[in-house]
């Protein structure tokens, strides 16, 4: 048996990780000090959860979630057992909290993919282990750590710097709304009217915002939005279980498109970041998704490494 102590975890101040909701910029400070620690020293963490399990419990498709919680679990010592649940919505055969109090008896945490962020609530309320959101309708927080992180590695530090979001108001846009305002960062929202982010989540965002010097502004002009902006985002404009709405999106979105023309109103050095999965031709042209302004595939490969720190923080025996 290895003599070697293991690194020091920092603790979370949650046993789930649902929304970024419960963390304080110092919080997500810790998150993202483990990471770059994690990624430098990938050998020194390799039993930190040696043994544990995780369950992946996914309602809908995924690549980069799917993927990088499963090798961050071997990364760490441990391992993860994934449950597919898109032929049956998670609830139909045995009611939510019965599959909390079952998993908790096998696994020591939960990544769940879900339609409702309910889902996720009531999976945590009735499980003892931790539950991570690997995506609902409501927030993808994992998405917005290495977002966030990204930035981070490429600048030093976000605050004060603005971050233009065009398109969807959506998880993926509430969660950056809520590491932006914890971290001091500005970001403008750029949507048609009727497709704004969520009130509650904004005004939620807006009282940290004041603490943090964070400006949030929502704009229907995408061409206003980017002007100043040091990086432009965008997702899909029909998230994953809007597939009946493509149509009727695609006209709505028409002028929101990430052109080259609409980078040109950034910054001259402004990055471009998506979440991915992208749709060339829709919400972003191929000529920026392949740009050297691009950093989406650095966001793929910093959900690995942030996942590694945010499940170590959560699943480490203390
Ligand atoms: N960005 C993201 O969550 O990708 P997947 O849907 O492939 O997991
Ligand atoms: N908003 C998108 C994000 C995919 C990673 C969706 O929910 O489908």
């Amino acid at each position: 048996m290895s003599t070697q102590s293991l690194p020091k975890i920092p603790r979370p101040p949650t046993k789930d990780m649902l929304a970024i909701t419960p963390l304080g910029g110092g919080d997500i400070d810790n998150v993202f000090a483990l990471t770059a620690d994690m990624k430098r020293n990938k050998a020194a963490y390799r039993r930190v959860l040696d043994g544990k399990r995780l369950a992946m419990l996914f309602e809908k498709e995924s690549l980069r979630t799917r993927f990088t919680f499963d090798l961050g679990m071997q990364d760490l010592g441990g391992s993860a057992v994934f449950l597919e649940h898109r032929h049956a919505r998670l609830g139909s055969r045995e009611s939510i909290p019965d599959i909390a109090r079952n998993l908790e008896r096998w696994v020591d945490g939960i990544v769940a993919r879900v339609y409702k962020h309910r889902h996720v609530e009531d999976l945590a309320q009735n499980a003892k282990i931790p539950v991570i959101n690997g995506l609902s309708d409501l927030m993808h927080p994992c998405q917005a750590l290495a977002d966030f992180f990204t930035l981070h590695e490429k600048w030093g530090s976000v605050k004060g710097r603005l971050v233009a979001y065009v398109g969807d108001g959506n998880n993926t846009c509430h969660s950056l709304i809520q590491v932006a305002a914890r971290l001091g960062a500005h970001i403008n929202v750029c949507t048609p009217e009727g497709y704004e982010p969520n009130s509650r989540i904004l005004n939620e965002s807006m009282v940290v915002a004041r603490e943090t010097g964070s400006e949030i502004r929502i704009l229907e002009s995408a061409d206003e939005g980017v002007v100043g902006a040091d990086a432009v985002y965008t997702d899909v404009w029909a998230s994953m279980g809007q597939e009946g709405e493509i149509e009727e999106r695609a006209a709505v979105f028409h002028d929101y498109q990430v052109d080259e023309d609409l980078m040109g109103k950034a910054k001259t050095d402004a990055l471009f970041m998506h979440c991915l999965p992208a749709h060339r031709g829709s919400e972003v042209t191929t000529a920026v998704m392949d740009s050297p302004a691009s950093v989406v595939f650095d966001i793929a490969e910093n959900r690995l490494h942030v996942q590694k720190a945010l499940m170590a923080m959560l699943l480490c025996e203390r």
